[in-house]
């Protein structure tokens, strides 16, 4: 089983997903004691993660910590696409510096829309929702404008090679080359961050689709290739910082040796073994430790990055059941829709209701595979007191689907009337985002 982001695939099962390629849950462990708690992470929505612990720490520390994520403008944007702006208005509010890429040239590169589109449909569509949404300032940059983007991406390709990119992407002989770079630009996307220029070394999470896993993981992979510096836990269970080149391992341990004595642990330098050994050294000292080599790295003029964390959300199900797409209009509630649109998408939806509205008294619906209950869930109800008595409503046969139907449109129709309001004033703030 491979991920590739380019298709149109739809994900079933998110936790035989997880456990495949190593994904952590998201549960309360990780995000319990965050002020404000989304309702899309106590909802499961966002499912999965990557060390959201260095986040949560810069968080409960109050250091700084950046989020980058992408759009690729490509249709109208439609509600599943409201999951992760959610987020990063969330994150915004709890002090995240925030980036985010235009994908142009990977529009460009697998999409088939020419920059020009691409520029359009961004600025138009989706940023001018995304500020409408509730966004504040931020840096909003186009690839294809980005030089230390679409540098850094060139430059850090060093470090893979077309097994590895062929093996995670399934490339061939005739994928075209701007696609075969466009990972490689991604990659410049999520580390450029880090880049002393843009606020340098520091936490970087990556809200994203679950999708977009195999970019994660090949800019972490990425971000590890170019350290000179590897903190991990030895077989013996110390946490040992091993020096990776063969080059100036002596200056290098002497850096070891120095970092790693500003934590006031037990430590023992082993030349022969090129490492420096920590005694007691937890998860939090690890990472810690990690940061302030990469600071040093960087110092000596290395990339020093450290890997990116990231969060995966699920996909909502198309109205029609399938996939929800801007390509299939029937399919999506798109965030310029009209409440008369809406309606009629809604009223058509495939619900969980049963095959008569006896059976449906009798039995009971069932509101886990139903598309409404999904717009309650994801985006229409925000108490979750009020969710659950849909549910309950729903299951034990009380609620018929007329009427849920009805209260869906009402909230919705409160919602977009709202949105195409705040869209009018968010036009002549998008210059106070992204440079024109
Ligand atoms: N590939 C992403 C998509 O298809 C867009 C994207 C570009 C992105 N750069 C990114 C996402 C960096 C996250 C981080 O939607
Ligand atoms: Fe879905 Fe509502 Fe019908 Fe239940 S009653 S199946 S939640 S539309």
């Amino acid at each position: 089983m491979r991920i590739d982001p380019w298709s149109s695939a739809q994900y079933e099962n998110y936790s035989r997903l997880r456990k495949k390629f190593g994904i952590k849950e998201f549960g309360t462990g990780e995000w319990g004691s965050l002020p404000d708690v989304p309702h899309l992470f106590r909802r499961g929505i966002v499912f999965g993660h990557r060390d959201f612990h260095l986040i949560k720490n810069a968080i409960d520390e109050k250091k700084p910590w950046a989020l980058l994520t992408g759009l690729m403008p490509s249709g109208r944007m439609h509600l599943g696409h409201k999951i992760v702006i959610d987020q990063i208005i969330y994150y915004q509010s709890v002090g995240a510096d925030i980036f985010i890429a235009v994908a142009d040239i990977e529009a460009y590169a697998t999409r088939g829309y020419s920059l020009g589109e691409a520029k359009k449909l961004a600025i138009e569509e989706y940023i001018t929702n995304y500020i409408a949404l509730g966004l504040k300032p931020c840096r909003i940059y186009f690839q294809s404008k980005n030089t230390d983007v679409k540098d850094l991406g060139y430059l850090l390709g060093k470090k893979t090679n077309w097994s590895e990119v062929t093996a995670i992407y399934g490339f061939n002989g005739s994928t075209n080359m701007a696609h075969v770079l466009s990972p490689l630009v991604q990659c410049g996307d999520i580390l450029h961050v880090q880049m002393e220029k843009y606020g340098g070394v520091r936490p970087t999470l990556v809200p994203v689709g679950v999708d977009q896993d195999p970019h994660i993981r090949f800019s972490r992979g990425i971000a590890s290739a170019h350290r000179l510096f590897n903190v991990m836990v030895a077989k013996d269970g110390r946490v040992g910082v091993f020096i990776k080149s063969d080059d100036g391992v002596n200056k290098l341990m002497d850096i070891a040796e120095e970092v790693a004595g500003n934590f006031g642990l037990a430590m023992k330098r082993m030349d022969k073994y090129k490492a420096v050994y920590l005694e007691n050294a937890d998860e939090a000292d690890l990472g810690k430790i990690d940061l302030a080599l990469a600071e040093r790295e960087q110092e000596e003029g290395a990339y020093g990055f450290i890997p990116p964390s990231s969060t995966y959300h699920r996909f909502m199900t198309g109205l029609t059941g399938g996939k929800m797409s801007s390509s299939k209009p029937e399919s999506a509630i798109f965030l310029t829709d009209t409440p008369e649109e809406a309606k009629k998408k809604i009223m058509s939806a495939k619900t969980g209701g049963a095959v008569s509205l006896a059976e449906q008294k009798k039995c009971g619906g069932k509101p886990d595979e139903c598309v409404v209950y999904e717009l309650f869930l994801y985006h229409l109800m925000k108490d979750d007191g009020e969710l659950e008595e849909i549910y309950n409503k729903c299951k034990s046969g009380e609620q018929m689907c007329g009427n849920c139907k009805k209260h869906a449109v009402e909230l919705i129709s409160i919602f977009l009337e709202d949105l195409n309001e705040k869209r009018e004033s968010a036009k002549e703030k998008i210059k106070d985002y992204v440079d024109l």
